[in-house]
């Protein structure tokens, strides 16, 4: 599909070295990114695909005081991480950078300097939140407090990451320090600002008048808002001793806002991949497209923009197609309370299914709206669509063709109307799949492909060549001619989307991945053409290993309740008289049974040397009643009975309580004689 720009520029959000890359980043940003730019190379079209590792801010700086280690430490250790794991996903950036290396470091301060020579930027004088605890002015993520917008407790000094509002420290309710606790003061600082305000007008004339349409709603709604909002002077400046120096007199102890210095990332990367970078960074006729999640549309539809518009030189983002969120079994995907599938653990326990994460997340991918990923939801996918729609008809294309003809692909005779049908859908293919995808619609476009394997898996069923093969030997060459055709052009056009799969279909077929609109032709595969030997696509994915993971995040839910319990304030005061009352024994269980009808409850028969009596306690979820036979307990033995389903209970057996709401018997340390006392 012809275009009006000559070459592209693919950026991805450069993810913060202050943790590993989850699912919720590879569906919102790096697996669109990566589809996209893959399509374009399959034409030929001239892309650079850029991103690297976001080095500075109060993330990178927080995540080293937790570890105790230096921020250089932690970037380093992270961009590694990060950068293997991108690796091993095949998300093919042109080059994988990072915003710690000196070409950024030159390139944002000739940035900024150049906002600073031509009078772009505004000196304030300001009142700042100071934490005179840990002596420091508190920036960004140094300081929370509740969202003005949207009543969140836990903004931060930049932005509430539950409303998405961008916002400055001074905004927030109920500011405090996320360094020392303490509710910070006001000190005087000085800052460089960009005034947001001036560059309102042509902000609404660019996105609002000119974007209308084309960005997608989600992006323009939120640009909209801002722009109807009003906008303001943002600091670009910031106090901290981690970052890119502010290169101005004056300016010690100063560094440039992470958020001002990232971006221009894209640009020091570009520049380190090609010396030809000004070409992809400032001739009209490149496309620059920003792959990125919902909570950073603020920073690259309306500041990063001002800034390059500001500067003058380059051109501005034709498109910014920003995904929502993906949760994770029903609830968001955090770093912080590990609730996550991580990608290098992902790569690791389920070694060789990069792709069927990669189909996974795109067939679900939070395009319009938040979407959730579930481990039963990734097994249905592998095993009722890779394997049993694609595999399937792969495998009995490629493996027909060997048995009837040795691998030799056979001459295609007269075709009837159905031959006809099924090669006129095949013909229109790249270009349906195109246009979704161009439209940054990637979810429409992988159904559609799988509609192409579905259309061949049904078009060998209704014809059954290997019932066929005894009575017109013809016709089935015809057949199979066309199941090996559109094999071929499945592998041009998965090739994006399951770029390991491709691969392997394109050595079986012995052929390799031509242009994408190669693709829908009725002679990609040549009579006498011979294929490879048939392996199999997809394996079956068992209920163990997603049950395994399933538990995984069980057990980080149940460590995360126990990390989060809070111990039960003691209760008032009472007497020695009071305490004294209650006659507390050791006995024995000497039956157990479950209450028919109920969950919770056993009935407990308990031998307390006084007599043996029946209670019926609700502990039925935590034990087992043929293994608590014989165990010693304590039990309050002058409670009132009481009558629990039909049961008179007589007492009741003492347990302490977990966290996660599980419980275990109050027991002596050594056997006591059944009655004995417990004061
Ligand atoms: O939200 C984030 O993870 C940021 N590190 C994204 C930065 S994108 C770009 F501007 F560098
Ligand atoms: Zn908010």
């Amino acid at each position: 599909m012809a275009e009006n720009y000559k070459r592209y520029t693919v950026t991805a959000a450069l993810p913060y070295a202050n943790g590993p890359v989850h699912i919720g980043h590879l569906a919102g940003v790096y697996l669109p990114a990566d589809i996209y730019v893959r399509y374009l190379r399959s034409q030929g079209r001239d892309v650079k695909f850029i991103c690297g590792s976001d080095e500075h801010g109060v993330p990178i700086t927080i995540r080293a005081k937790k570890e105790g280690i230096t921020p250089q430490q932690a970037v380093d250790k992270y961009h590694e991480l990060i950068k293997k794991s991108f690796e091993d996903f095949n998300v093919s950036f042109d080059i994988y950078s990072r915003t710690s290396s000196q070409t950024h470091h030159e390139t944002a301060s000739d940035f900024f300097l150049k906002l600073y020579n031509d009078g772009k930027f505004i000196e304030q004088t300001t009142q700042q939140y100071y934490d005179e605890k840990a002596q420091q002015f508190l920036a960004d993520r140094y300081i929370v407090g509740t969202c003005p917008k949207c009543g969140n407790e836990n903004a931060y000094g930049d932005q509430c990451e539950s409303c998405g509002t961008s916002l400055n420290a001074t905004d927030l309710i109920n500011p405090k320090s996320t360094l020392s606790g303490a509710v910070p003061v006001m000190r005087e600082t000085k800052h460089w600002y960009l005034p947001l305000n001036e560059y309102e007008p042509w902000l609404r004339e660019w996105i609002v008048e000119g974007h209308k349409g084309d960005w997608k709603p989600n992006v323009y709604g939120q640009c909209k808002s801002w722009i109807d909002q009003g906008l303001q002077p943002r600091a670009v400046t910031r106090d901290l001793d981690w970052g890119v120096p502010v290169p101005v007199a004056g300016a010690e102890g100063k560094v440039l806002y992470v958020w001002f210095d990232a971006p221009i990332g894209y640009i020091s990367a570009t520049k380190d991949l090609t010396p030809d970078w000004e070409t992809y960074w400032k001739d009209p006729e490149s496309k620059l497209v920003h792959f990125i999640g919902k909570d950073n549309i603020v920073f690259h539809c309306i500041i990063f923009p001002s800034m390059l518009k500001a500067h003058g030189d380059y051109v501005l983002p034709d498109n910014v197609p920003a995904n929502e969120f993906l949760n994770l079994e029903g609830d968001k995907i955090s770093t912080s309370r590990n609730w996550a599938v991580w990608l290098h653990e992902y790569l690791e326990e389920f070694p060789g299914k990069g792709d069927v994460l990669r189909y996974t997340l795109c067939a679900n991918a939070p395009e319009s709206k938040d979407n959730d990923f579930t481990w039963k939801d990734y097994q249905a996918r592998n095993n009722n669509e890779l394997l049993a729609i694609l595999g399937n008809f792969i495998n009995r294309a490629v493996v027909l063709t060997q048995k009837y003809y040795n691998g030799e692909v056979p001459v295609r005779g007269e075709l009837q109307d159905y031959d006809k049908e099924v090669l006129g859908v095949l013909e229109g293919m790249p270009v349906v799949i195109a246009t979704y995808i161009e439209r940054y619609r990637f979810r429409d476009a992988l159904s559609e492909l799988m509609n192409l394997a579905r259309l061949g898996n049904k078009y060998l069923a209704d014809t059954e060549p290997w019932k066929l093969i005894k009575t017109d030997e013809e016709r089935v060459k015809t057949i199979m001619n066309i199941a090996l055709q559109i094999s071929a052009s499945l592998s041009i056009l998965m090739e994006p989307f399951l770029p390991t799969s491709a691969r392997k279909l394109s050595n079986m077929l012995n052929q390799p991945l031509g242009d994408w609109m190669a693709a829908g032709s009725a002679d990609l595969l040549a009579t006498g053409h011979v294929i490879g030997t048939p392996e199999l696509m997809f394996e079956k994915i068992e209920d163990a290993a997603v049950e395994a993971q399933v538990q995984k995040l069980l057990d980080t839910k149940k460590a995360n309740e126990a990390a989060n319990a809070v111990v039960e304030p003691a209760k008032e005061n009472i007497s020695f008289e009071d305490f004294s009352k209650m006659d507390i024994r050791i006995g024995t269980i000497i039956e157990a049974d479950k209450v028919a009808k109920t969950k919770k409850l056993l009935k407990l028969k308990i031998d307390t040397g006084i007599d043996q009596r029946t209670v019926v306690s609700g502990i039925a979820e935590f034990f087992n009643p043929e293994e608590i036979i014989g165990q010693q307990v304590s039990i309050l033995v002058n409670l009132a009975p009481r009558e629990i389903k039909g049961i008179t209970s007589q007492g009741m057996i003492l347990m302490a309580e977990n966290a996660d709401g599980s419980l275990a018997f109050v027991q002596p340390s050594k056997e006591v004689k059944n009655g004995g006392t417990v004061s």
